[in-house]
């Protein structure tokens, strides 16, 4: 009978006048509080590079985030990526583009004001490795501006290994910031900022209109036609496309996290 009692009270509370009033407040929150930073408010933690200074994008795919660093700074800026493709693709767009791996630099060391890499680390085996590469190509009092995106507790264990699995991630993603915390502390890098960015930029998207929408109908869709759609596209890139479309709502429930770091070398 009490449980019947505290049941109505919870239905009264949740579907009763005090609903309208919370609704009025939730929607005087949305224009109080700080709105989300866009996608490409990334580029403000670089810092004044030299006039025809180096900088260098690591793991760049196609380089558009280098065009826009070019675009922004006098500098002169090289992609590097894996992929010989990306890096045609970047040489279209006017790019000085070198394909090679961000664990074996071919750049000297102490010759770059600028290294940017963004949401790139999360896919290299030794993520100790890499850091201390891109720490070596910097300049004194040159800048690291690394973007990484992270497992999170909230990140169930299934959800994790089927990410995991679909998208080849290394052993090390699984557990969360800490690989690549102890690799900034062992870098010797400085850190002069460290900010979680998610997901602002996914909710800048969705408020903006853009094409998240269309992503979570897709993602929908894959879900509600699993077989027809799997049996189109084969498992595996069945299971790549839903893990990067899963990844947006991850971000905005906190599963995975992204992170922003402004270093410097000593
Ligand atoms: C998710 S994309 C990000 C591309 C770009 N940085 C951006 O923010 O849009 C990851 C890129 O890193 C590249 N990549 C992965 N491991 C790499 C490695 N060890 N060395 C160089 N590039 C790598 C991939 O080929 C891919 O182009």
């Amino acid at each position: 009978m009490g449980d019947r009692r505290a049941l109505r009270a919870s239905l009264t509370e949740q579907f009763g006048p005090s609903y309208e009033a919370i609704e009025a407040t939730v929607e005087s929150l949305m224009a109080d509080t700080r709105p989300p930073r866009a996608l490409t408010d990334l580029l403000d933690f670089i810092a004044p590079l030299p006039a025809g200074g180096l900088a260098i994008d690591a793991g760049s795919n196609r380089g558009k985030w280098a065009v826009q660093i070019r675009e922004r700074h006098d500098c002169r800026i090289v992609a590097i990526d894996l992929v010989h493709g990306a890096m045609v693709l970047a040489a279209a767009d006017g790019l000085p583009a070198v394909t090679a791996d961000i664990e074996a630099l071919p750049v000297r060391s102490g010759v770059a004001d600028l290294v940017w890499c963004r949401d790139m680390l999360e896919c290299v085996p030794d993520p100790e490795a890499a850091v201390s590469e891109l720490a070596r190509v910097l300049k004194g009092g040159g800048q690291l501006v690394l973007y990484v995106a992270f497992t999170t507790p909230a990140l169930e264990p299934r959800e994790a290994d089927r990410l995991i699995t679909a998208l080849d991630m290394p052993d090390w993603w699984a557990h969360g910031r800490r690989p690549v915390q102890d690799a900034i502390a062992r870098s010797g890098l400085e850190v002069r900022r460290v900010e979680p960015i998610s997901p602002e930029h996914q909710e800048r998207a969705l408020l903006d209109g853009g094409g998240l929408a269309r992503d979570f109908a897709i993602l929908a869709r894959l879900q509600r036609e699993r077989d027809r759609c799997e049996a189109a596209m084969g498992t595996a890139w069945y299971e790549r496309w839903r893990a990067w479309l899963v990844w947006a709502p991850y971000l905005i429930l906190g599963k995975l996290e992204t992170v922003a770091w402004d270093l410097r070398r000593r």
